[in-house]
Formats: C-alpha cells, structure tokens, sequence
C-alpha cells in the first residue's frame, strides 16, 4: 500500500517534534514537508530545529527544507501544531487549497462544521464533514482534536456518560510544561511554585468537552446536557496533565459499576485495529497513590489514560483523578488518531 504524504505545520515545535517521533515509522505516512516561522524557513529540519525528545531526530526529516506554512506544499494532507493565533488563516488556506487539514490548534474547534474529534468517543461527528463541501468546495477539509487537558476528561466521562448519564462535573488540572510549548514557562516563575492560571484553557474544557459527548442531530452538535467547571494549574512536570475530577450522574451507578464502565470501554478504534489506538484506553488503577505522571504517562505508548482514586464523593456522587500524556494522546498521538480514522472511514 502506497503511503500518505504528510506535510508538519509547525514541525520545530514541541508538538511538532512528536509528529516527527510518532510518523517515523507509521505504516499509512510519510512525511515530505515541514513548514515553520521565518526563524527557520530556508534551513533544513536538522539545522532549524533543536531536537528536545528523547532519542535522535529521525534521519529521514533531517534534509528536508523548512518552507513557509502558506500552499502549496509537497503532500496530500497537512497536521498542524501551529500557534493558535496565526493558525486560522493559515490553517483555512490550506483547506481552501484541497488540503485535508488535521490539527491541534485551538482555531477551528469550535467551528459548527467542524469536527471535534476523538475517535474512541465521536466519530459520528465526522458526518460533520459534508457540510465544509459548502466551505471548501475544492475538497479540502479541517478536523481538529481536543485541548489537551478536555481531551482526557473527555475520554474518562464518555463512558460514563453513556451508561449512567451525567448531569454535572467539576475538574481541576495540574498540567504540565510540555503544554505550554518552548520555551513556555520562565523557569524562574514555575520553579517551587504552582500557577492558577493558564490562558483560555477553563473555558476551552468547559465548552469542548460538552460538544465531544454531544449527539449529532439533523446535521449539527447538540450539546450534551451537563454542568462543567474546571480550575487550571500549570505544575513543575515534565509532560504529563493529571485532573481531580467529580461527577454527578442522572442516575447514581454502584462503584463497581462505574470501575467496569471504565476499564471494559472498547470502541471503533480499537474493534478496527488501528494503528495508535490503544488496545485499552482507559486504564483503571487501584493503588491509593495513582496515577502519577512520571508512571502512568507513558501507558499505551502514550494513548491510554489513566484513572485512580474512584471512590464516593462527599459533594457530588463519585470523584477520581485522570492522567494522559499531554504531547501524544492530548496532542500528536491525537491527531495521527484522528487522520487514521479518517482514512478506516474513508475520508481520505
Ligand atoms: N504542547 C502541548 O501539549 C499541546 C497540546 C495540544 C495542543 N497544542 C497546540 O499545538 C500548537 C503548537 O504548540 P507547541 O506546544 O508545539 O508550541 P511551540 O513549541 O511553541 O511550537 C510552535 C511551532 O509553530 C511555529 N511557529 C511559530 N510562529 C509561527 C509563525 N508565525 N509562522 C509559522 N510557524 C510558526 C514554530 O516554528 P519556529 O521553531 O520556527 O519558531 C514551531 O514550529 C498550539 O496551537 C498549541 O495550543 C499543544
């Protein structure tokens, strides 16, 4: 089978560089441009970027020229880690220009043709693609994936939410610095320190995560109909968002009930064997100090969340804490997911 070309928008970043990680090997992808700011157009990948994951920069990128993010690029689709002030010009010309666009940025989320997508949890709402036809009529296409920190509470309450219905949630973060990209954080503001506030991101998990678990109907995302508050704190870990989370549901499960709703979620991407799905998405874990991000981050190659402390609430009825890997299955790994999906499901 012929392998997709993928262009990185974005490529030096820190999302950027999971791509890279994350495609090296990837059966359906090839990467064949990367494309980045002026700080780094004309070089190529190896002299414009400073590799900050651990291993090497892949060879196969180190010689390709870092262009400018504007069409046309040499490729048949285009993820995008792009910041997110510039990434909705840039983004919509690429779909304007027949370009399939998968991104991570925040610009289109909200767009009511626009997919919010995470496989395990919404794929119906890539029946949102017909109406960008309307947009884009030369074919091209924009699908985004979550907030790093909604996509794990996302995740975790899908289930729930099937089974028992939810009415209310309140999730507070502590999420990493890799969130924040390079440089991010001044080391000086974050080390011994905690920060209450991260721009935009409460408002971002409160109204993305209610159009994530929304139902498509009569061609557009009914919202689901739930309570959502989060708190967002910028922590001194490496990678890795965790969030203390409370629920309220329609109706009340037994504990067991909502450990089995968890750990048992199956869904498409797993029944399809795709490539980054993990075989388990939600891990459960009993042990009273889990999970930690130095341990659990990692789980399923850095796809598979991770839930501990399910016990009664005192307030609400149940609480628990969640962990996922903020630049693959909140970022990277995301996306790739997502443009997997698309093509299982023939949007490719
Ligand atoms: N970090 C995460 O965990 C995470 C998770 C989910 C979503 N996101 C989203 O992903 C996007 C990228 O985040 P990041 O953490 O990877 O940021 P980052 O480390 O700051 O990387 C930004 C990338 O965009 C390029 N860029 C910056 N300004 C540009 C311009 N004017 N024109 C063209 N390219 C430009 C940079 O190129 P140069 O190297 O040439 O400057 C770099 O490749 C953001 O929208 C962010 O919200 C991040």
């Amino acid at each position: 089978m012929s392998k997709y070309r993928v262009g990185i928008l974005g490529a030096t970043g820190t999302v950027g560089q999971r791509f890279i990680q994350l495609l090296e090997k990837h059966p359906q992808f090839i990467i064949t441009a990367v494309a980045a700011s002026d700080r780094s157009q004309g070089k190529t990948y190896g002299e414009a970027c400073t590799w900050r994951l651990i291993g090497e920069m892949p060879n196969a990128v180190r010689s390709l020229p870092v262009q400018p993010p504007t069409p046309p690029l040499d490729c048949d689709l285009v993820f995008s880690s792009l910041p997110g002030d510039i990434a909705r010009e840039t983004e919509g010309s690429f779909a304007k220009a027949g370009y399939p666009v998968i991104s991570n940025s925040s610009a289109f989320r909200m767009d009511e043709d626009v997919p919010l997508l995470i496989p395990e949890v919404n794929h119906q709402h890539l029946d949102l693609l017909a109406r960008q036809r309307q947009r884009y009529p030369s074919g091209g296409f924009i699908v985004t994936n979550p907030n790093c920190s909604t996509i794990m509470l996302a995740l975790a309450l899908a289930p729930l939410h099937a089974t028992f219905g939810i009415s209310a949630v309140v999730a507070t973060t502590l999420q990493a610095l890799s969130g924040a990209g390079y440089p991010g954080v001044a080391s000086l503001d974050i080390i011994d320190n905690v920060l209450p506030h991260i721009g935009g991101e409460e408002e971002k998990m409160e109204t993305e995560t209610t159009r994530i678990l929304g139902r498509f109907v009569n061609d557009r995302i009914e919202p689901a109909p739930m309570a959502v508050s989060a708190q967002c704190h910028r922590v001194n870990v490496a990678d890795g968002h965790m969030a203390a989370v409370r629920v309220n549901f329609t109706r009340k499960p037994e504990l067991g009930e909502l450990r089995e709703a968890l750990s048992s979620f199956r869904s498409l991407p797993q029944e399809l064997g795709l490539h980054s799905a993990p075989d388990v998405p939600i891990i459960v874990r009993d042990e009273m100090d889990r999970p930690q991000p130095k341990l659990d981050r990692d789980a399923g190659d850095g796809m598979t969340i991770t839930v501990g402390k399910l016990r009664e609430d005192t307030v609400l009825d149940y609480r628990f804490v969640v962990l996922s890997h903020n630049t693959i299955r909140g970022a990277a790994g995301a996306a790739i997911l997502n443009a997997e999906m698309l093509i299982a499901l023939k949007h490719l």
